[in-house]
């Protein structure tokens, strides 16, 4: 090609996913993957799925395009979910169902960003929206996440001192990556600080339903309206219906159906009449959902109790209430970043903490995902990464001991069990 090809410069501000990336890595069939959000295949209901398809399939309107806004059926349903969710009655012409909820986050951006606004972000952060927000060309203002969730004291601080972000991204029941749940108290006081500054608050709410223990945590959207709701039916149903949803504000649910006519004029009316099958047989959907929440916190305990056997007091490891992810914290000087090569060679993987970096540096934390395999897989998956974890903290040490002595040669990543020679 003689000319070069032209990107926009919002493409150009828009960092790749090192989960995504990783993802490639982790396929590898010697590799038990801790790294990517995906949910145990094994736990997807695909019996279920495969007779809902066969059932949709009598009808010939399921094989044509659709209303952009979604499948009539499946907005009641949804509708229905969320008006028991948030305590006030939502009405299925406030839902807009979109490919996965990732497509609704990239939508709301479009629909109310202009470049240069600012947008809140959580640091840590799910890596799909600070992409979706470059995009977008926001300034991003991260604030911290603690263990009762974002830290309203500090975004309060900021609003005081005159920040006026458009958006405040949450991920506010069982957060990617950091595992914890905004507490009661900080989800009303989000959504009247909301009411105060006018900015809207985006519930990304993707794992809400996978409580571990009790019931789901009430919506921020319950305490207020200015709150925009995403959910999805990836982590309860399966990611590959790519079926999404979006409730908030009317003007802006229209806004986002606007939008979504240039994107892919509707989404795929098949997997929406699948999933609306699921999602209103309510006796089979609360038997699964159970099923669900119970196998996924027993790999959550699994997982907590290998990793506390294997790595005692060198690693910290947060204690999932639901969701799918564990938070741990070296605390012995690891870097995850060097320990992921390591660990792929013994033929595990996870995401290193700095991946969902966006203010502070994150350079002792690891996300690792219990969901994707079954326990014995779990205690295999930490053992390997134990291994890998030894054999770096002694090339770590010899490499320490050859800056302090002049003739020693030195251990590279390549050849990690070749002992240093003094
Ligand atoms: C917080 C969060 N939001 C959105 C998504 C996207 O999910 P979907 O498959 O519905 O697009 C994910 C996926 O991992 C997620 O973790």
């Amino acid at each position: 090609m003689s000319q070069p090809v032209h990107l926009s410069a919002r493409l150009r501000d828009v960092r790749g996913s090192a989960i995504r990336d990783l993802l490639a890595l982790t396929a590898r069939e010697d590799v038990i993957s801790l790294a990517g959000g995906l949910p145990g295949t094994d736990l997807l209901p695909r019996e279920r799925i495969a007779t809902a398809t066969a059932s949709a399939l009598a009808d010939a309107a399921v094989v044509q395009y659709g209303e952009t806004a979604g499948l009539r059926r499946l907005r009641a349903v949804v509708a229905a979910h969320e008006t028991e969710r948030v305590g006030r009655a939502i009405a299925p012409d406030d839902v807009v169902i979109t490919s996965g909820s990732q497509q609704a986050l990239d939508l709301v951006a479009r629909a109310t960003l202009d470049p240069g606004d600012t947008v809140v972000v959580e640091d840590p952060v799910y890596v799909g929206a600070l992409q979706v927000f470059q995009a977008a060309g926001a300034a991003l203002r991260p604030v911290p996440v603690d263990a009762a969730g974002m830290d309203l004291d500090v975004l309060a601080e900021l609003l005081a001192a005159g920040l006026r972000p458009r958006l405040v991204h949450t991920v506010s029941s069982f957060h990617n990556p950091r595992g914890v749940t905004l507490a009661a108290p900080r989800r009303a006081r989000l959504a009247a600080l909301a009411d105060r500054y006018g900015f809207l608050v985006v519930e990304d709410d993707p794992y809400g339903l996978i409580a571990f223990d009790g019931p789901p945590p009430v919506p921020v959207a319950a305490h207020g309206e200015r709150v925009v709701r995403l959910g999805s039916a990836s982590k309860v149903l399966a990611p590959a219906l790519r079926v999404g949803w979006l409730t908030g504000p009317p003007v802006l649910a229209a806004a986002v159906e606007r939008l979504k006519q240039c994107t892919d004029l509707c989404g795929s009316t098949l997997t929406q009449a699948v999933a609306a099958d699921l999602l209103a047989d309510t006796p089979w959907f609360e038997a699964h959902l159970h099923g669900l929440r119970t196998a996924l916190g027993r790999r959550a305990v699994a997982l907590a109790a290998a990793l506390h056997d294997a790595f005692g007091a060198a690693l910290t490891c947060s204690t999932p209430a639901g969701g799918m992810f564990c938070w741990v914290e070296f605390t012995d000087g690891t870097r995850p970043a060097d320990l992921l090569p390591h660990a792929l060679r013994h033929g595990v993987g996870f995401v290193p903490g700095s991946a969902f970096a966006v203010g502070r540096p994150v350079d002792h934390a690891a996300r690792l995902c219990f969901a994707s395999s079954p326990e014995p897989m779990l205690r295999t998956a930490v053992h390997r990464l134990a291994t890998a974890w030894r054999e770096q903290r002694a090339l770590r040490r010899n490499v320490e001991g050859c800056g302090r002595s002049s003739n020693c040669w030195s251990a590279t990543p390549s050849s990690p069990t070749t002992p240093s020679r003094p």
